[in-house]
């Protein structure tokens, strides 16, 4: 369980990656995503989560620059993810994929890429040039996105590393049980994505009384809930004062009833496709 923002899960390859960072989806590239970057560096957080589709790398790779020197950090300090978008899966288009997003980000390395979205027939070509990348040393941890188990199941068959991560969907709404103990299973760390259901849930009354009691808002609870069940959470916001808010979920607890009150709330509901009929 992180015990501050900059705690770390190892995962299973001995890599160890934030339990907390700031996501960018839909974050407009420029000084949007430059800034929200920074803010994030500047006020404690190490991980940031893009994708090559936000079109927001270079923006990103700027509020990396901005954030090392204001936080007085080197590069190693941060945890960098991207994934790789379903037009380039394919063993070349991958490999290019890669490294047009390092061009774009202006990095060395990737801590994290993953591939993004289980595309049918065309997973296997793109992990293995992920596994190209790992075994060269030229990122540091590889994974998977929107997989559900049979998805995992499938790439396992055949691929000669497992998956690091399996980031997918998840907030009160949409637990993933099944999902999240095939992962515990399987040494993949579990890794939430819009965690708070991109403000969907904020008004709802068990997770304002939890809040109230605590003297936290709903966004903190929902994320601290995230953490005590061993998730890794990515929250999104462009507003310093959020950005700030969100992270600052180290000071309190929630019970084991409050747990599983929130756990009651699930009813399979996504705000994203369900990878199964994504139209790709
Ligand atoms: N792998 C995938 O397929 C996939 C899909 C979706 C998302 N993701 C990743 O997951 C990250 C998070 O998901 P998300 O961006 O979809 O949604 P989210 O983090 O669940 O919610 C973001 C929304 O909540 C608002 N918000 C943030 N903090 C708040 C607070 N303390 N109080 C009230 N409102 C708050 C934000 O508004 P403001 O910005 O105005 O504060 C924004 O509208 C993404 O940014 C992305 O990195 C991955």
């Amino acid at each position: 369980m992180a015990a501050n923002l900059q705690d770390r899960v190892t995962l299973h390859n001995g890599v160890t990656m934030p339990w907390f960072g700031l996501g960018v989806f839909k974050v407009n590239d420029g000084s949007e995503v430059v800034d929200s970057v920074a803010a994030a560096i500047k006020n404690g957080y190490r991980s940031i989560d893009t994708a090559a589709i936000y079109g927001n790398e270079e923006g990103v790779g700027q509020g990396i620059q901005i954030g090392l020197k204001e936080a007085g950090i080197a590069r190693e300090d941060l945890f960098i993810t991207s994934k790789v978008w379903n037009a380039d899966l394919g063993y070349e288009a991958t490999l290019a994929a890669y490294d047009e997003s390092l061009k774009k980000l202006g990095l060395e390395y990737l801590d994290l890429y993953l591939i993004h979205w289980p595309v049918e027939g065309k997973i296997k070509d793109a992990w293995r040039a992920l596994e190209t990348l790992y075994k060269a040393g030229r990122v540091k941890a590889i994974g998977v996105s929107n997989f559900h188990v049979h998805h995992l199941q499938d790439l396992m068959k055949d691929a000669e590393i497992k998956p690091m991560i399996d980031q997918v969907e998840f907030h009160p709404r949409l637990t993933q049980q099944e999902l999240r103990e095939f992962c515990l299973e399987q040494g993949i760390q579990f890794e939430a994505w819009s965690p708070l259901m991109q403000g969907q849930l904020l008004d709802q009354p068990e997770l304002q009384e939890i809040a109230s009691k605590h003297g936290k808002s709903v966004a903190q609870v929902i994320l601290r809930w995230d953490l005590q069940h061993g998730v890794i959470t990515i929250p999104k916001s462009i507003k310093e004062h959020r950005i700030v808010e969100n992270a600052s979920i180290f000071d309190f607890e929630l019970t084991p009833e409050e747990m599983e009150r929130i756990d009651g709330l699930n009813q399979h509901h996504r705000v994203g496709p369900d990878p199964d009929n994504f139209d790709f």
